[in-house]
């Protein structure tokens, strides 16, 4: 009855029933307009931070969920040349199988290229493998999964002749990593904190379109684009110093729409004003030994190493069983 009526919002465009109300950005918006205004936004922030053009490639990284499928779904709406990378982590089967799935069928749909690089099958073991025997980080697997994504991505980006690589991180995953690293005032990190990172020798350009867009918001264009995403985050993220800086900052944002927001943009705009000017160092690159991919070690590059480790642990398991009676 009567609550129900004070509830309900209406588009400001068309005065329809809204299907999101964004106190954020004070905008209530009907299904029909949101999918116009979205995307408009974005291509807002890939020009504003001049993440690329319309003759560049867009390497988009899909892990099959709403914030890169979303992301690929409105950069190929907004008429950009892109083509996706699917990383087969070996993660859980109804995990990795699953998102897989969904990525192949979202490119299949609309006609796009998917490369695929399964890392079992290209390396020759699965990342819960991998981190059980290099026992970085004791066995947990985040960190090794990290190096292997930022290396294959960079490879393949490069290999392929792309001009940029898009990740769908958002405004909440951008803003949980930047008060973790104001909490720990880590002057590195947050002075390479940014929605680009330009290409240098060997590293391709790092673009993050969806850096203003709250990941609310990326739901709701999903579901009302009808995009099949896996609803399910890594098993391994469970307890993770991002997801507990989330739930803070989700509080936060509570009791003051657009509190994230305005932490993000004051923060690029300190930047932008010299507050890390100095802390701001680029570490000496060159290629590694073996497989020629920047790294700032003497010698191979971490990615290397780790691989070099895991040959080295399965001969000596393979030596050990032939030697058993
Ligand atoms: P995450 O590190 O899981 O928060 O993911 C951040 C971004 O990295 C995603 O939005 C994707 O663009 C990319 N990404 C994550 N997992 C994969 C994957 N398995 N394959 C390709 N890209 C991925
Ligand atoms: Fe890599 Fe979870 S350990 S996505
Ligand atoms: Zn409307
Ligand atoms: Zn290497």
């Amino acid at each position: 009855g009567r609550r129900l009526w004070r509830c309900a919002v209406k588009c400001r465009k068309c005065g329809g029933t809204a299907v999101l109300n964004m106190r954020q950005h004070k905008l209530a918006l009907c299904g029909a307009h949101y999918l116009e205004w979205l995307p408009e936004q974005v291509e807002r922030f890939i020009e504003k931070y001049r993440m690329f053009t319309r003759q560049e490639k867009v390497l988009v990284a899909v892990s099959g969920g709403k914030d890169s499928l979303g992301l690929w779904d409105i950069l190929h709406g907004l008429g950009y040349r892109t083509e996706g990378l699917y990383i087969g982590l070996g993660i859980a089967q109804d995990y990795s199988d699953e998102s897989r799935r969904l990525s192949e069928q979202f490119a299949a749909e609309r006609g796009l290229t998917l490369h695929v690089v399964d890392i079992a099958q290209r390396f020759g073991a699965t990342i819960p493998e991998l981190a059980v025997i290099s026992n970085r980080g004791h066995g947990k697997p985040c960190s090794v999964c990290g190096l292997n994504k930022r290396y294959i991505m960079n490879r393949a980006a490069l290999e392929g002749g792309f001009d940029a690589l898009a990740t769908g991180h958002n405004l909440d995953d951008e803003v949980a990593v930047l008060m973790q690293n104001t909490f720990n005032w880590a002057g590195g990190y947050l002075a390479r904190q940014a929605p680009v990172l330009a290409a240098s020798s060997g590293l391709t350009r790092k673009v993050k379109p969806l850096c203003r867009i709250y990941e609310r918001e990326m739901t709701a264009y999903c579901l009302v684009r009808g995009i099949a995403y896996i609803y399910e985050e890594c098993p391994h993220a469970e307890g993770s110093t991002t997801i507990y800086y989330k739930e803070i900052l989700n509080k936060m944002e509570e009791d003051r729409p657009g509190a994230k927001l305005q932490f993000y943009l004051s923060f690029l705009q300190a930047k932008e004003q010299g507050l890390f000017a100095g802390v701001e160092h680029q570490a000496d690159l060159h290629p590694c030994q073996r497989c020629g991919q920047p790294t700032s070690a003497p010698g191979e590059c971490s990615f290397c190493r780790l691989w070099d480790k895991v040959q080295l642990v399965k001969r000596t398991v393979a030596a050990q069983a032939e030697a058993a009676p």
